[in-house]
């Protein structure tokens, strides 16, 4: 069933665990996640760069979607991941996506403000939910990002923004970064403690991948609700298909179906590792039972 990310996000937080929201590439890494939700009974994210809306489209992605979701057992969400981009956000608000991650993170604070109110306005008017950043998750995710940490902001300015706009999700700097680690990262879960103290909308934890079953824990009993995976599902999806394409050259049989289950199972593996440390497993029926559709 096709549901909404915040409400998602706080039954997960009423009931101590984290939604998987994960990003997905197209239909195979699409089908490799909702099977790998649907066999553990939990509730699921869909996300999708701006980069994988653009080289789709905006129809066959919402299509291809609807067609996986619907009629899954388990409440499923479609969410537009770091956009700053006005005029993609428009699009999928449009199109009746559950989600949208305004990534106001390269504005300053007055024009971040300003902006995320009218984006804000736009979505609610269409019933679609609002993530905000307006510091800067370090690290390139699919073309958007920076690796420098361009704004930084205290957990009341954060706070305050978040309420002065009517955000739906807050994405804080939690001292993790999108893509592969090179060093064990200084983790803030204290951060988001402070920040659940004084505001009541579901936290999101970003740059997952690389993150261990401990530090999802700290971060899940800190009151983040949300948590992105995004290399993970990269990672496995193409060295499943290095792997196949090893063989196929070594036997000179070309097969593609093949290798698209191949990378599936593989895909499929590596997110049911993270719904299991997310704390997610069993939680879809009470998810659905407390309303969280759309
Ligand atoms: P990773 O690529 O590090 O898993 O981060 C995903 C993410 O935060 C997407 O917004």
């Amino acid at each position: 069933m096709i549901a909404s990310t915040s409400a998602m996000a706080a039954h997960a937080r009423e009931h101590g665990y984290a939604v998987p929201a994960v990003n997905v590439l197209d239909d195979i890494s699409l089908r490799a996640v909702v099977a790998a939700a649907v066999e553990a009974s939990a509730p699921l994210i869909v996300q999708i760069s701006v980069k994988t809306v653009k080289q789709l489209g905006t129809e066959l992605t919402t299509t291809t979607f609807r067609l996986a979701a619907q009629d899954a057992p388990i409440p499923v969400a479609l969410h537009l991941d770091h956009c700053p981009d006005r005029a993609v956000i428009s699009d999928v608000v449009a199109a009746g996506w559950s989600s949208v991650l305004f990534d106001a993170s390269d504005r300053d604070l007055a024009d971040a403000e300003r902006e995320t109110c009218e984006v804000v306005a736009q979505a609610h008017a269409a019933g679609v939910d609002v993530e905000s950043e307006i510091e800067n998750i370090v690290g390139v995710e699919d073309g958007v990002g920076s690796d420098v940490a361009l704004h930084a902001y205290s957990v009341e300015q954060l706070a305050d923004i978040a309420k002065r706009t009517g955000v739906d999700l807050l994405a804080p700097q939690l001292g993790t970064a999108h893509g592969q680690y090179k060093a064990r990262p200084v983790l803030l879960p204290d951060r988001v403690r402070r920040l659940a103290e004084l505001v009541d909308i579901p936290i999101v934890l970003h740059g997952g991948t690389g993150l261990t079953a401990e530090d999802f824990h700290a971060f899940i009993a800190a009151g983040v609700s949300k948590i992105n995976i995004s290399t993970a599902v990269k990672m496995a999806y193409m060295k499943a298909a290095a792997d196949h394409l090893d063989v196929a050259r070594a036997k000179d049989k070309w097969d593609p179906p093949t290798m698209f289950r191949q990378i599936q199972g593989a895909v499929t593996e590596a997110i049911a590792t993270h719904i299991e440390w997310f704390g997610a497993t069993g939680h879809a029926a009470g998810a659905l039972a407390a309303g969280v559709g759309r």
